[in-house]
């Protein structure tokens, strides 16, 4: 069984993606935890409807944001962190300590539309700005840069004449539900026969 780790900052969609999808024994996984960065992260309250240890973790800076994660991470025996719809930075120390064990899910067809400001609705905003005719969803590794890591899956996804920046993100979205449990599986063939 494969130990997770799931950080997050909103709504918790993506979370609840995973979630369904251990309930339906499509996941050989475990949600050990829920870390958040934001006391009113509404993926908070899907955790603990799904019976799901939750962490809050929010400190006036980055570095001790990051050391409460790892002291938090250090109560389980945690194979993957998944960053679903997390909007932090991860420290060189978090991504040193769980080498290729950190994935993110990303709203655009990476590395294009990626980086620093690139995230939520400003990534839609761009594509739609500059007349892309197709967009999607990437999972990759997280490394130092942002949006930076190898990407390890993505889905292509249409971009239509009259698609505002939320028409857009809502046609990503399921794909990136269905992206982030393929990417877990996955991790689980691979890693745990
Ligand atoms: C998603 O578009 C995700 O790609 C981005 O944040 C959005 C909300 O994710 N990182 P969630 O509903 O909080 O999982």
């Amino acid at each position: 069984m494969l130990h997770l780790a799931v950080l997050i900052s909103g709504n918790g969609s993506n979370l609840q993606a995973i979630i369904d999808a251990i309930n339906r024994n499509q996941l050989n996984a475990k949600i050990d935890v829920v870390i958040s960065n934001k006391e009113n992260a509404y993926g908070i309250t899907r955790a603990r409807c799904a019976h799901i240890n939750t962490s809050l973790c929010i400190k006036d800076d980055v570095q001790t944001t990051n050391e409460k994660i790892m002291n938090v991470l250090s109560n389980y025996q945690i194979d993957l962190i998944v960053l679903a719809g997390y909007l932090g930075f991860i420290s060189k120390e978090l991504i040193q300590q769980y080498p290729n064990k950190i994935i993110n899910i990303h709203p655009s067809l990476l590395p294009k539309y990626g980086g620093k400001g690139m995230y939520g609705i400003h990534v839609h905003e761009a594509v739609i700005k500059n007349k892309e005719t197709e967009s999607g969803c990437s999972v990759h590794y997280v490394n130092e840069q942002i949006d930076g890591g190898q990407v390890i899956l993505q889905a292509k996804v249409p971009v239509l004449a009259n698609d505002t920046p939320q028409i857009l993100a809502a046609r990503i979205l399921p794909h990136e539900h269905q992206l982030l449990v393929e990417t877990i599986k996955l991790f689980i063939s691979h890693c745990h026969r």
